[in-house]
């Protein structure tokens, strides 16, 4: 275990609202589509949080087929495990990436949506997740490159060390720029690469930075040096640009897919 960010109840349901918002909806539906999933089909999610992709996974695969989501946190696991009571062919453990509770070649498909920028030994779990798909399997990995997020800040001194604070939470900042390669190292064909900006102008509840702002203002004081009057004042500032309409928000997350050759 490395210290990464704890997702304990109050940040889990920060995370799960950030899921929520429109771009992120929209992100889920291109990582599902991208792994060309069909009725009876086997899926598994590592680093499955709040349980959005395995809900949604599970009404394509259907009765016929499962969802197994596994993720480290209780607090996550819960929370996942609530979203899908009524979905008896879906289910959630307690796992870690490097370490999945499952038979060789025992998956169709495999998902790891913005987990492995917490793991540190990312090309581990890359070969468990070779490891429990089938030939012919198929991968979507996405993951945030936390160096490209631009917020425009009066105070640009407290807003970098906002953001290196939020940084102290990542095994891996900029995950992206290596995964393709790392993909390919543990084992899988085919790996193409897709961009998912993310571009808020409007400041509000709808939006993917708004509910960021929340979780920072929640976990930063808590986990660095920053204290929460600094990371209030930050969270101020931004919230009178969108007074002003002068927001400005843009950050760079990637889709990376794969398969496991036959
Ligand atoms: C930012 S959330 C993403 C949740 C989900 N994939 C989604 O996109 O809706 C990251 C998740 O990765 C989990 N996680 C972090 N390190 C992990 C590890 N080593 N093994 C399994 N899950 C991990 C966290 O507990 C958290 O639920």
């Amino acid at each position: 275990m490395n210290d990464t960010m704890d997702f304990d109840e109050r940040a889990s349901r920060r995370a799960e609202a950030i899921y929520q918002t429109r771009d992120m909806v929209e992100a889920r539906r291109r990582t599902i589509e991208a792994l060309r999933l069909t009725p009876g089909a086997r899926v598994l999610d590592v680093g499955s949080g709040p349980g959005l992709f395995a809900d949604e996974m599970a009404q394509v695969v259907g009765p016929a087929g499962c969802v197994r989501g596994v993720d480290i946190s209780e607090a996550m696991v819960g929370i996942a495990r609530a979203r899908c009571a009524d979905t008896p062919w879906v289910d959630f453990q307690i796992a870690d990436a490097v370490s999945l509770p499952f038979e060789d070649e025992s998956f169709d498909a495999c998902v790891s949506v913005q987990t492995l920028e917490f793991v540190a030994d990312v090309d581990a779990a890359l070969r468990e997740f070779h490891r429990a798909l089938k030939p012919g399997g198929r991968l979507a990995v996405s993951d945030a490159d936390w160096g490209s997020t631009t917020w425009r800040c009066k105070d640009a001194a407290l807003c970098d060390r906002v953001m290196a604070g939020w940084l102290e939470g990542f095994a891996h900042q900029r995950l992206p720029l290596t995964l393709k390669r790392r993909i390919e190292a543990a084992g899988f064909v085919d790996a193409s690469a897709h961009a998912i900006p993310v571009l808020d102008t409007v400041y509000g509840p709808e939006r993917f930075s708004f509910h960021f702002i929340r979780m920072f203002q929640g976990v930063l004081p808590e986990r660095t040096a920053l204290a929460q009057e600094e990371v209030d004042a930050w969270a101020d500032d931004l919230r009178e640009q969108g007074e002003a309409g002068a927001y400005f928000f843009a950050h760079y997350r990637y889709l990376f897919v794969a398969e496991k050759p036959l």
